[in-house]
């Protein structure tokens, strides 16, 4: 038997904090109406895609008792990317100081379930990697329309990341995963090059929820286990109401989910690691635990695993 372990994790958010009362200020809302249709009182803004990974990769490779360059695999999960040309891993690997390949994957706010599956599969090939550093990092405020105050209140910036290794000893350590898109519905959620992200809200609700759900029953269903079983449901985190819809259609209690959702915003790739990594610091998690994690985003993506925390 052989499979990978997660053995360190990170999370960097910019240090400027914009609270609901500043958009308050300035466009047609209230706190009250954020904080009812979408749980966010207040997210970060600031720093650079690759900036951020680095921060949080950093963390998470220091915690692995690793040294950077022992890291043979790099997946950058983003959707913001610092430039066109190269991939914002590229200046990752170069700052962290890693070995072997990198490279960014972009399936938007599935982005880091796509890469835990993808890193997860490469560690396990046989094909020489043994140490892959996982990070979604975005900076989401550099292509939200600030004056538009339906999207404007919800993205915002930030960095997670998790260090796996394979391990000739380990249980596998996904036990199923679903990964997903339907690119007949890529109007619904886009942003074209040098513009801002244009959403239909309604719209991104109905099939976010629907996608996350199915998905989330498919890899349990996989995985043979019940809803009862999972210690830890990491759901992107969008929006409350959407995480309620999920929770109470899986049958997962509150206090089994991780939610950071209220201090962060949406940040899409970054917001599953972050949420990870916040429950994990707070001693929620024993070996052996399993973890149901479930994302969508534009594309439409989405992406689910029944993950297992520790040997
Ligand atoms: C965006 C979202 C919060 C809007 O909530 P909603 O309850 O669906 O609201 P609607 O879109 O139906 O809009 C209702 C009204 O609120 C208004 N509204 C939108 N944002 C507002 C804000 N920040 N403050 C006050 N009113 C707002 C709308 O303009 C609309 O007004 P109208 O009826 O006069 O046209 C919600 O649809 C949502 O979260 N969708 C998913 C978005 C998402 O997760 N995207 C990322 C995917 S990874």
């Amino acid at each position: 038997m052989s499979g990978s372990v997660i053995t360190g994790w990170g999370t960097a958010l910019p240090e400027k904090v914009v609270t609901n009362a500043e958009f308050e200020a300035r466009l047609e809302t209230t706190d009250t109406w954020i904080v009812e249709r979408t749980g966010i009182h207040e997210r970060r803004f600031g720093g650079t895609t690759s900036g951020l990974a680095v921060e949080a990769g950093a963390a998470a490779i220091t915690m692995a008792g690793l040294a950077p360059s022992e890291i043979d695999l790099l997946i950058l999960a983003t959707t913001t990317p610092d430039k066109a040309i190269p991939a914002t891993s590229s200046t990752v690997h170069a700052q962290l100081g890693c070995s072997g390949a990198a490279f960014d994957l972009n399936t938007a706010c599935a982005g880091y379930v796509y890469a835990t599956v993808v890193a997860d599969a490469m560690l396990g090939a046989g094909i020489g990697f043994k140490r892959a550093l996982v990070i979604g990092s975005e900076t989401l405020s550099v292509i939200t329309d600030m004056e538009d105050r339906a999207t404007a209140v919800l993205f915002a910036d930030g960095a997670g990341a998790v260090v796996f290794e394979h391990r000739d000893d380990a249980q596998p350590l996904i036990l199923a995963s679903d990964l997903g898109l339907d690119g007949s519905l890529l109007s619904i959620l886009y942003c074209d090059h040098g513009g801002f992200m244009k959403m239909e809200g309604r719209e991104v609700f109905r099939r976010a929820v629907r996608a996350t759900v199915e998905s989330a029953l498919k890899v349990l269903d996989q995985a043979g286990v019940t809803a009862d079983e999972i210690a830890l449901f990491v759901p992107h985190q969008a929006n409350q109401r959407i995480i309620d819809a999920m929770t109470q259609r899986l049958g997962i209690p509150q206090d089994r989910t991780a939610i950071v959702l209220d201090k962060t915003g949406n940040t899409s790739s970054a917001s599953i690691p972050i949420a990870l990594a916040a429950a994990a610091d707070a001693g929620r998690l024993s070996d052996g635990d399993l973890i149901l994690f479930s994302g969508f985003g534009a594309g439409m993506t989405w992406a689910s695993a029944v993950v297992r925390w520790g040997q």
